[in-house]
């Protein structure tokens, strides 16, 4: 591929006494969709936050467009075009739908720059417009999605980290917001998202990875994950029970 944006040479991180990420290995190509999947605390959003700077790796390396990010904190990540969209909701809900966009770039010296890039994600994103005077917190889940992802324009992010965009929502919201994760990508925008539902995510993505116990196991086009019959079996409604390492390690030969 083109040479990554966004490169994670063996990552090592935590929170207490043990390792979550044991060595994690990834490269993103520059205006794609990647969707990292895996078992539930296999570490896919510890991933995120060792790149937006919520946590600090222990040992490794992640680098943006070239430069190590190890020392920076996340302000000084966002400043460099860096997003992170937590699972949680994220916007304040007694806000207006067009505060929480403005707050989207708090940390830019440039307010005049600030109001014109709102009016231009208000332009990607209809909702923005029909609701800029509702409180956010008054929107559905997909709705609050769709400003979520508005708000992370006004920064003009070269990369924008996406925590279970789709979790909680209905089916035709689901939908939408992967139609607009597809969109980011077409402007240009570099999007790593973690997605448990894995079959929806990988069809929206150009590249997929599996992370298992730390470790990225298999990165591959998006829909050659989805055509995999380990990962059909593994991740897309199968038994999710067992793991790509142990079942690669029971087709070898020999075994
Ligand atoms: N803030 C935290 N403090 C302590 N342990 C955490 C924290 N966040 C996550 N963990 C633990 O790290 C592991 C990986 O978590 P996470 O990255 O959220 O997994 P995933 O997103 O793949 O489900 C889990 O065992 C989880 O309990
Ligand atoms: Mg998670």
């Amino acid at each position: 591929m083109s040479s990554p944006i966004l490169t994670l040479r063996s990552v090592v991180a935590g929170y207490g006494a043990g390792d979550i990420l044991k060595g994690v290995d990834l490269e993103v190509a520059p205006g794609t969709v990647t969707c990292l999947i895996g078992p539930n605390g296999a570490g896919k959003s510890t991933v995120l936050k060792c790149v937006s700077g919520l946590l600090r790796p222990r040992s490794g390396t992640v680098s943006f467009r070239g430069e190590e990010l190890n020392k920076l904190a996340p302000r000084d990540r966002l400043l460099r075009g860096i997003v992170h969209v937590p699972q949680d909701r994220s916007l304040f809900p007694a806000m207006t739908v067009w505060d929480n966009l403005l707050m989207g770039g708090y940390a830019m010296p440039d307010q005049k720059e600030v109001r014109r890039r709102v009016e231009a994600a208000a332009d990607v994103f209809a909702i923005c417009r029909e609701r800029a005077r509702e409180p956010a917190g008054s929107l559905s889940g997909g709705e609050q999605k769709q400003v979520e992802l508005a708000r992370t324009l006004v920064l003009d992010p070269g990369l924008i980290l996406l925590d279970e965009p789709s979790i909680g929502l209905d089916p035709k919201s689901r939908t939408q917001v992967f139609a607009s994760i597809r969109r980011l990508a077409e402007q240009g925008r570099t999007v790593l998202l973690v997605e448990q539902n894995a079959r929806s995510g990988l069809a929206a993505s150009d590249f997929g990875a599996v992370l298992e116990t730390g470790v990225v196991r298999l990165v591959d086009r998006g829909a050659d994950l989805l055509t995999n019959p380990e990962v059909a079996r593994l991740y897309l409604g199968g038994n999710a029970h067992s793991s790509l390492s142990s079942a690669a390690a029971a087709s070898s030969p020999g075994r």
